[in-house]
């Protein structure tokens, strides 16, 4: 049982949520809001579906990642109706709610079938969930304007919501203890893989996303996804980059480590960490978060300079000329809840110097994102820049050492508060 602060966060932000769902509802002009679960998809021409994990909204209310076919209704100043989908089936189970405090904020019902429940009354009802469930069902299907308003509600994370992230990224923490210890005794990423999972106590399919372990070159593909079962015979480095759920609430942390006798690679990991570090220090109210994103690439070719991987350029050349997306080609970060990439991060297109940028805002309270920049060695992108009139500045030979370890991620979890921000990350250590 979770400890009683959590769950007396949890009827607070239950409070909270019904206020903001209204407000949204009244804003739209929609009397009632019915929200799918979801289904996971069955593969084309198999009768296995895919690992299912819920649709945000219904997440942001329950935290119930995997209950299918489920279905909760809102309506203003009434107990929301959350219909779970329990089927008479000897081949599945139906998994009892452990008994908590939260659940006598709805009105739970148990049903046998799938479609979507005959509501009474519903008055003007929008329906929102995947297009593949919503069938016939009555009302207005996913109204753009109304989802863009429920996204909304997820940005400012109640306490609630922050002491699950916090708790995410304390389990997570364990995982990559665990998967640094299992990189030291000369595992294989698979190994790896199984001392993380071991440690979280958490299946893969139930994490947040796909772990992230690359070994050596490996570390250069930044969402690398497969996994080598035989160790490597040189372990040169290990990027980590894995999370767990929490009551539907995600972590997201990346950490590398340089292997026996990588002095050169381990002084650009250190180096990376001070500028990671520096990065999260500048997370504020009121801060661009695009700023930030600059800032990671002014650091990054301070990086290049001392290292002597560039040279005949000062930094900011480097940063004008590309340079320095070579080496650092995605985004400094996201906003992270329910799910990893959380929603509402662009509401206007991402600046031109920042393609994947996922989050373009200014910072609030509340708001809880990561800080994650990278240095990687990505053939694709280094060989044209070699190629080109610029390659002059690369130092070739070091550049040709370092590939083989790949790359270099750090990524904390922030949440913006007040004053400042909180490290979720960081109050562990890793
Ligand atoms: N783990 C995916 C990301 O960091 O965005
Ligand atoms: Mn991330
Ligand atoms: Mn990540």
């Amino acid at each position: 049982m979770p400890e009683p602060t959590l769950l007396s966060l949890q009827l607070d932000h239950l409070n909270e949520l019904q206020n903001r769902y209204e407000t949204a509802l009244a804003g739209q002009g929609y009397d009632s809001l019915l929200i799918a679960s979801g289904a996971a998809p069955y593969r084309y021409g198999d009768d296995q579906a895919w690992h299912f994990q819920g649709y945000g909204p219904f997440l942001h209310w329950t935290g119930l990642t995997g209950r299918e076919h489920s279905w909760l209704w809102l309506r203003p100043g009434c107990r929301p109706i959350l219909w779970l989908f329990e089927p008479v089936d000897f081949w599945h189970a139906n998994p009892a709610l452990p008994e908590e405090p939260w659940q006598q904020a709805f009105d739970i019902r148990s049903r046998a079938e799938a479609g979507a429940p005959t509501l009474e009354n519903p008055g003007r009802l929008a329906v929102i969930g995947d297009p593949g469930e919503l069938g016939d069902i009555a009302g207005d299907h996913n109204p753009a304007g109304l989802l863009r308003t429920l996204d909304e509600t997820r940005v400012h994370k109640t306490a609630y919501e922050i002491a699950c992230l916090a708790e995410a990224n304390g389990r997570a923490l364990a995982g990559h203890r665990a998967a640094r210890d299992a990189f030291a005794e000369g595992e294989s990423e698979f190994g790896i893989s199984l001392a993380y999972q071991q440690a979280t106590r958490q299946r893969e399919a139930d994490a947040p996303y796909h772990s992230i372990i690359g070994l050596n070159e490996h570390a250069g593909t930044l969402h690398y996804q497969y996994y080598d079962t035989r160790p490597t015979g040189r372990p040169r480095s290990l990027l980590i980059d894995a999370g767990v759920r929490y009551r539907g609430y995600c972590s997201d942390i990346t950490r590398t480590t340089a292997g026996p006798g990588e002095s050169r690679f381990a002084a650009l990991v250190q180096g990376m960490d001070v500028l990671q570090q520096r990065l999260c220090g500048m997370v504020a109210p009121g801060v661009d978060y695009v700023d930030i994103h600059r800032k990671a690439h002014q650091g990054v070719a301070a990086l290049l300079s001392a290292s002597g991987l560039v040279t005949g350029l000062d930094d900011s050349a480097m940063v004008e000329q590309g340079i320095t997306r070579a080496f650092f080609p995605h985004g400094i970060g996201h906003f992270l809840g329910v799910q990893v990439h959380d929603v509402a991060g662009k509401p206007t297109p991402p600046p031109d110097d920042a393609p994947f940028l996922r989050l373009n805002r200014r910072l609030e309270s509340g708001m809880v994102l990561t800080i994650e920049p990278g240095l990687y060695f990505i053939p694709s992108l280094l060989d044209p820049l070699l190629a080109s009139p610029l390659g002059k500045h690369l130092d070739t030979a070091l550049l040709a050492e370092l590939r083989g370890c790949g790359g270099i991620r750090i990524e904390d979890n922030i949440a913006v508060t007040e004053s400042g921000a909180q490290n979720l990350t960081r109050n562990g250590t890793v």
